[in-house]
C-alpha cells in the first residue's frame, strides 16, 4: 500500500496549459500517474499532452468521471479560487504546488476543504511519490531517474523541505532501503497536512513499518507529531531529524514556516519532546540512513536489498522544481553541493552550519568523500597538509611555477604551471604506494595466512628482482623523515591507523632485512597508508598533495613577483634562506 497516491488515483491538473503544469503532467503521466483531465479557463476544448483540457473543474469531472487528486500549478495569487473551485466540485485531495500563496488565502482554502471533507498538501510543496506507482506533484523528474532514486520498501518519509525530501529518499535507496511514499509537507507556516496528518496516515498503511520525518524549527508541527504518538495515535518506530540547530531566534531558516517566535518552534523544544515520546533523534541527516537502518533491523525487517540501485547511481537527485525548469531536459547530475536561494549546501549540509563548526581539513574530507569525519581524522588530515605544504625552492612544481611567474604570467597561470608539473616523479608517488600497500595486505589475506611481513617480504623480493622502486619510502634528501614519524605517531595515538599503516611499516622492516642501505618510509608512503586507512579512495591519494601544495606554491609564487626581477634564469639549488630564523 501507499497514502496519498497510487495508480488507482485518478488526477485532475488545475492550470495544465501553463509551462510547469504542461512539463509535470509529461513527467507525472511517464512515471504512471493517471492524470485523466486538465483545466485552464478559456483553454477547454485543447488537449495538453494528451490530456483532455477543460474550462471548469466542473466539466472536467463531468465529462472524465471520478476525480481523485488535483494539483494545482496556477500562479500564487490565483491558488484560492482553483483551489475552491475544486473543492467545492468534490475533490477530496488538492496538491498545491505553487509557493508565496498568500497565508490569509491559505486559511479560506483550509476552512473550505474542511467544510467539504477534503485535505491538501502544500502550498509551497514538491508533491509526493509512491514508488512505481504514482507521482503527484513536482517531486521526481524524468521517470527513469526517479525510479532509481526512488524505491518500493517499507519506509515512510515526511518532510518540510523539498530538497531534504529527495536526498533522503535518494540515500536511503543507496542504503538499499525502499519507501512507500515520499511526501513534502510544504515550506509555509500555514499548510493542509503536516506531519500529525502524515503520521495518521502510515499509521493506517501496513506496509509502512517506518517513518523517517525530516522537521525544522518554527511552527508546532513536530510538538504536534509528539502529542500523536504520546496518545497512542502513532505507533510505528519514528525517525526524526530536525534543522534549523543553529538558527537565531527570530531569524527565518530558509522556509517560511521554519522561524523561531519568541520560545515556540525552537530545535531543543522539539527534539525534547519526540524524544520524551520514544522517536529516535539524529543530530544530522548524514546519519539517517544508518540509523533507519538499524531501527529496521531491530524490528526484525531486514531492509529490502534492490537490485536496480546501481553503486554507482548517478547522484543526489535535482530536488526542487524551481531550478528545474524544463526537468526533462536536464541531463546531467550532480552530488557534491546543492545551491538554492539563501541555501548552500554541500554534500546535504548547509555551508553556513559547517562554518565554524568544521575546519577546513574535515570540510576537504566531506566535499571528497561525502561523509562527515570526526574531530580525530580532520586533525590527521590537517597534519598531513602541513607536511605538504612546502618543501623549499628546488622542487620542481615550486621552480616551473616560480619560472613561469618571472615571465609576467598571472597568478593563476602560475600555479597552474606548478599543479601541472606534480606528476608520477614528484608528488605523484601517493597513489601509486597506495596501489601496492592495497596488493601487500590483499595478498596476506589471500596468500601468506594473514602475514603482513611475508606479504611484504614477498612483494619486496620481487620488486627487487625486476630492479623498481618501491613508491613512498627514501628520499633525496632526508634519510629520517620528521613529517613521517610526526604523521605515523599521530595516527597511533588516534588509533585511526590501520592494515594500511602496519603494511608501510612491513614494507620498511622488509627493505631493512633486504636492501644495502636503509629505504625509509618517506611522507608519500605514509601519507598513502594513512589516506587507505581513512577511506579514501585511491584515485584521489595524489590530490592530497595537490591540494596541500597550494598554499606553498602561492607563497612561492608571491615572492617571486615581488622579490625577483622578471625573466631571470632561475638555478634549483643556488639560493640561500633569508628568511626568520627557526622559531
Ligand atoms: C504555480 C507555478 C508552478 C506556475 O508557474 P508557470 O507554469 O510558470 O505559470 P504559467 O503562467 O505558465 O501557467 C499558469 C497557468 O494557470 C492557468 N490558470 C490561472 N488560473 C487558473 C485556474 N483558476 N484554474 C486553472 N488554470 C488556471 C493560467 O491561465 C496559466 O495557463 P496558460 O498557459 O494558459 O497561460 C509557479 O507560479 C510557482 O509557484 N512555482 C514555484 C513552485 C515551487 O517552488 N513550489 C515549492 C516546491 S518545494
Amino acid at each position: 500500500m501507499a497514502i496519498l497516491i497510487d495508480e488507482t488515483k485518478r488526477v485532475l491538473v488545475q492550470g495544465i496549459t501553463g509551462r510547469e503544469g504542461m512539463t509535470r503532467t509529461r513527467l507525472m503521466k511517464g512515471y504512471g500517474t493517471q492524470v485523466v483531465a486538465g483545466v485552464t479557463p478559456g483553454r477547454g476544448g485543447s488537449q495538453a499532452e494528451g490530456v483532455p483540457v477543460f474550462d471548469t473543474v466542473r466539466e472536467a469531472a463531468r465529462s472524465v468521471g471520478q476525480i481523485d487528486v488535483s494539483v494545482i500549478f496556477v500562479p500564487a495569487p490565483l491558488v484560492k479560487p482553483a483551489a475552491l473551485e475544486a473543492i467545492e466540485a468534490g475533490i477530496k485531495l488538492l496538491v498545491i504546488v505553487p509557493d508565496r500563496v498568500p497565508i490569509y488565502d491559505v486559511l479560506e482554502i483550509a476552512a473550505a476543504a474542511e467544510q467539504h471533507g477534503a485535505n491538501f498538501l502544500g502550498p509551497n510543496t514538491l508533491g509526493v511519490l509512491s514508488p512505481n506507482r504514482g507521482v503527484l506533484g513536482m517531486m521526481g523528474g524524468q521517470a527513469a531517474s526517479a525510479k532509481e532514486w526512488f524505491i518500493p520498501g517499507p519506509v515512510g518519509i515526511t518532510s518540510r523541505s523539498g530538497g531534504i525530501t529527495t536526498s533522503m529518499a535518494y540515500y536511503l535507496a543507496k542504503q538499499g532501503i525502499g519507501c512507500t511514499t515520499v511526501a513534502h509537507v510544504g515550506g509555509d507556516a500555514v499548510i493542509g497536512l503536516p506531519h500529525a496528518d502524515m503520521l495518521r496516515r502510515f499509521e493506517q498503511d501496513e506496509d509502512t513499518r517506518l517513518v523517517v520525518m525530516y522537521g525544522e524549527i518554527g511552527t508546532s508541527q513536530e510538538e504536534d507529531a509528539a502529542a500523536l504518538i504520546e496518545q497512542g495515535g502513532f505507533t510505528k518506530p519514528l525517525v526524526a531529524c530536525i534543522g534549523g540547530k543553529a538558527a537565531k531566534r527570530g531569524t527565518r531558516f530558509s522556509h517560511a514556516g521554519a522561524i523561531i517566535e519568541g520560545d515556540r518552534g525552537t530545535y531543543e523544544g522539539k527534539v525534547k519532546r519526540l524524544q520524551e515520546v520514544g522517536a529516535t533523534l539524529v543530530d544530522s541527516f548524514a546519519d539517517i540512513p544508518r540509523v533507519t537502518a538499524e531501527v529496521l533491523s531491530k524490528l526484525e525487517a531486514r531492509p529490502k536489498v534492490v537490485t536496480n540501485v546501481k553503486p554507482e547511481a548517478p547522484a543526489a537527485p535535482a530536488t526542487n522544481g524551481k531550478h528545474e525548469p524544463e526537468a526533462d531536459k536536464l541531463h546531467w547530475k550532480t552530488a557534491v553541493s546543492e545551491v538554492h536561494p539563501n541555501e548552500i549546501r554541500l554534500r546535504g549540509y548547509r555551508i553556513d552550519e559547517l562554518m565554524g563548526r568544521l575546519t577546513f581539513s574535515q570540510t576537504i574530507y566531506l566535499a571528497l568523500t561525502g561523509q562527515k569525519p570526526s574531530p580525530e581524522v580532520g586533525q590527521l588530515l590537517d597534519a598531513m597538509f602541513v607536511a605538504s605544504i612546502d618543501h623549499g625552492a628546488t622542487p620542481p612544481s615550486t621552480l616551473a611555477a616560480r619560472t613561469a611567474a618571472s615571465t609576467g604570467a598571472p597568478f593563476n597561470a602560475a600555479l597552474a604551471v606548478g599543479l601541472l608539473s606534480i606528476n608520477q616523479h614528484h608528488g605523484g608517488a601517493i597513489q601509486a604506494c597506495m596501489e601496492m600497500i592495497q596488493e601487500v595486505v590483499r595478498r596476506a589475506d589471500s596468500e601468506h595466512a594473514g602475514s603482513m611481513e611475508a606479504s611484504a617480504a614477498a612483494l619486496v623480493a620481487a620488486y627487487k628482482q625486476q630492479k623498481k622502486r618501491l613508491p613512498g619510502f627514501g628520499h633525496r634528501v632526508h634519510t629520517n623523515d620528521p613529517r613521517t614519524k610526526r604523521l605515523l605517531e599521530m595516527a597511533d595515538q588516534s588509533k585511526l591507523a590501520g592494515s594500511g599503516v602496519a603494511a608501510v611499516r612491513a614494507l620498511e622492516a622488509a627493505l631493512a632485512q633486504q636492501g644495502s642501505s636503509p629505504l625509509p618510509i618517506n611522507v608519500d608512503g605514509a601519507m598513502a597508508a594513512l589516506l587507505l586507512d581513512l577511506n579514501i579512495p585511491v584515485e584521489l591519494g595524489n590530490t592530497f598533495f595537490m591540494i596541500a601544495r597550494v598554499p606553498g606554491l602561492v607563497a612561492q609564487v608571491h615572492e617571486e613577483k615581488t622579490r625577483e626581477r622578471p625573466m631571470r634564469q632561475i638555478h634549483p639549488s643556488d639560493h640561500e634562506y633569508d628568511g626568520e630564523p627557526p622559531r
